[in-house]
């Protein structure tokens, strides 16, 4: 079996696949005004994602996290999970969600074999959660949340970006939170992407202050497994849950890389924030092709740069992460 490396040595097992960009949610760090359509391209169907998984999984991806946009906005979302899971070789497939569909679907989506889900809550507070997404459906999110600890996926991992002056005042509440419940908190340093500079400014908080808090609190940072990719990860002996810190900004963050990316539209992007990206696609029309996608996939990694520069406010061309799939 072929395994994807970099000039750096890091190993790729993971593959981010992002089946659409549209996104019913208005998150002021991503699309504040909405989602708006900006190009005629059609999505990658359900075969052509079948081919693109059957190659990936043939360099030695393990793990495929179904992303958007908001993924569940495809009705043909069950099965795109169902078929990714029966690729050989592939082990795991997660996805990332904003919970709006949730509460209906967590027990039909894990039928389908998603097996560990990312659900974003950017507060606990009913009102912030409103500013912060523009939906007014906390209850229902959260009520998502608990349909997948009973649904019995391996891991429900709650996203909240860091916003100075918004949702920082909610951190005593995540963490009672998980005080009973197995879920794992990620708390995500705000990045700055190509529509969001001013935003940017007001509300980037860096994670260090938390880090430091839970540090003083009794948690312990655990050594970091390849699987974790660039979280920092924290447990406690009293709490059932765990607290991931990713810290864009923080030295080395680069260095745990362990994942590509392709867009719904099939373009290979080696970084958020990179690149023009690779197109695929028209090497995903039929299962014979699947030998010069391998190749091509393999002579891009050969450019996968060492950092993603943000530091130097370097956002390359990603205008807001609902394009490529945070
Ligand atoms: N900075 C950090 N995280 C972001 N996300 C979207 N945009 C940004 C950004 N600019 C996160 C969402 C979600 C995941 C898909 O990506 O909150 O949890
Ligand atoms: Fe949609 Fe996710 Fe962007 Fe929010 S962060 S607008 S849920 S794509």
């Amino acid at each position: 079996m072929q395994q994807l490396k970099d000039n750096f040595n890091r190993k790729f097992e993971y593959l981010r696949l992002s089946i659409t960009d549209e996104c019913n949610f208005k998150c002021n760090y991503c699309l504040p005004d909405g989602y708006q359509r900006s190009h005629d391209n059609q999505f990658l169907s359900h075969q052509e994602i079948k081919h693109l998984v059957a190659a990936f999984a043939e360099l030695g991806t393990k793990k495929v996290r179904i992303t958007g946009g908001e993924p569940s906005l495809r009705k043909d979302f069950p099965d795109i999970i169902k078929s990714v899971s029966e690729v050989e070789g592939i082990v795991k497939v997660a996805t990332t969600t904003n919970g709006f569909r949730l509460q209906k679907e967590a027990q039909h989506w894990f039928d389908a074999g998603l097996g560990a889900i990312n659900v974003s809550v950017d507060s606990l507070d009913p009102k912030t959660f409103h500013l912060i997404t523009g939906k007014n459906i906390f209850q229902k999110v959260m009520d998502g949340v608990s349909a997948c600890i009973e649904a019995g996926y391996q891991q429900v991992k709650i996203n909240s970006v860091l916003l100075r002056g918004q949702n920082d005042k909610d951190l005593d509440l995540y963490i009672d939170w998980i005080k009973t419940q197995p879920i794992q908190l990620r708390f995500i340093e705000l990045m700055q992407t190509g529509d969001n500079a001013e935003f940017f400014k007001q509300h980037h908080l860096s994670g260090l202050w938390i880090k430091e808090k839970l540090l003083r609190q009794g948690w312990v940072q655990k050594t970091a497994l390849s699987h974790d990719g660039p979280a920092q990860i924290f447990s406690h002996e009293d709490y059932q849950g765990e607290v991931g810190l990713i810290m864009p900004y923080s030295k080395d963050f680069c260095k745990g890389c362990n994942r590509l990316r392709v867009s719904s539209v099939g373009k290979l992007h080696l970084c958020l924030f990179g690149e023009k990206g690779i197109n695929l696609r028209d090497l995903l029309t039929d299962s014979s092709q699947k030998e010069a996608l391998k190749r091509r996939i393999i002579s891009a990694l050969d450019d996968k740069k060492e950092s993603h520069y943000l530091q130097l406010g370097n956002t390359g061309i990603t205008p807001h992460l609902a394009s490529i799939g945070g």
